[in-house]
């Protein structure tokens, strides 16, 4: 493999390893519906196991196809592929979100969550939900740019789960327990961060078009 097929490969690797956390929590948890005993902490997915179970479903493909997504040379490649993919993705990523939505406002809250939990969910679920459509609208209009921007937001706000499990892990390791609003703030705090990211991400290319013209300029007038 050459050194850009290497590099081309680095970002989706690290995204697919940031989904591996969540993704042990989802088959935790489908192991525990499939044959474990009902307990408080638990029966509020047993009550209606159909959301949870296609939220799993939906955000595990999502967040690992969606990492493909992020490889410059394979979409350059493969430009039917990261159609195709890009097919199946919108689906599963409205399959997560809506599910995200439909838990946070029908199931009853778990110890220690409360409201503020609920209305980071309800901001960030329709924030995916959103990003997602106007992702699609974007290229149907071939508008390359803005489908790019909204697309990174979209799986930004989904790849939260990842960060916030970094996060509170290393809160647990440094400073100790994280209950109640402390879990909360962590988790506001992986969803910011991604953010962060993504809108970091998206003005890249123009402050690259920046440099180089300032670049090219100071040539010219040198
Ligand atoms: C838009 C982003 C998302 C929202 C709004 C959202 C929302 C939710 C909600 C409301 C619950 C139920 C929580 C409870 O009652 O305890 C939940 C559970 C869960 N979510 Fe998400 N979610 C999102 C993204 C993701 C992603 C990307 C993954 C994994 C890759 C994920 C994995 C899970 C898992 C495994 C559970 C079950 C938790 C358990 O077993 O206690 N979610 N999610």
């Amino acid at each position: 493999m050459t050194s850009s097929r290497r590099a081309d490969w680095l970002v989706p690797t690290a995204l697919i390893a940031l989904t591996l956390i969540p993704m042990a929590g989802g088959a935790m948890r489908l192991t525990d519906l499939a044959g474990g005993e009902v307990t408080p902490e638990n029966a509020r997915f047993f009550a209606a196991p159909a959301p949870v179970v296609l939220h799993i479903v939906g955000a595990v493909l999502y967040c690992l196809g969606g990492a493909f997504q992020f490889a410059p040379g394979f979409r350059r490649r493969h430009r039917a592929g990261h159609r195709v993919l890009g097919r199946v993705l919108v689906p599963a990523g409205l399959l997560m979100a809506l599910t995200g939505l439909w838990m946070t406002l029908f199931y009853p809250y778990p110890e220690g969550d409360g409201d503020l939990l609920a209305a980071f969910r309800l901001v960030t679920g329709s924030a995916t939900v959103l990003a997602l459509v106007l992702g699609v609208r974007a290229i149907l209009r071939r508008d390359v740019v803005r489908h790019r921007a909204w697309m990174i937001r979209a799986y930004a706000i989904a790849q939260g789960a990842g960060t916030q499990a970094l996060v509170t892990i290393a809160w647990v390791v440094l400073v100790g327990p994280a209950t109640g609003l402390t879990r909360t703030l962590l988790l506001g705090l992986g969803w910011l961060i991604n953010i962060a990211v993504a809108e970091w991400l998206i003005g890249e290319p123009a402050r690259g078009r920046r440099t180089l013209y300032r670049a090219r300029r100071a040539e010219r007038t040198a």
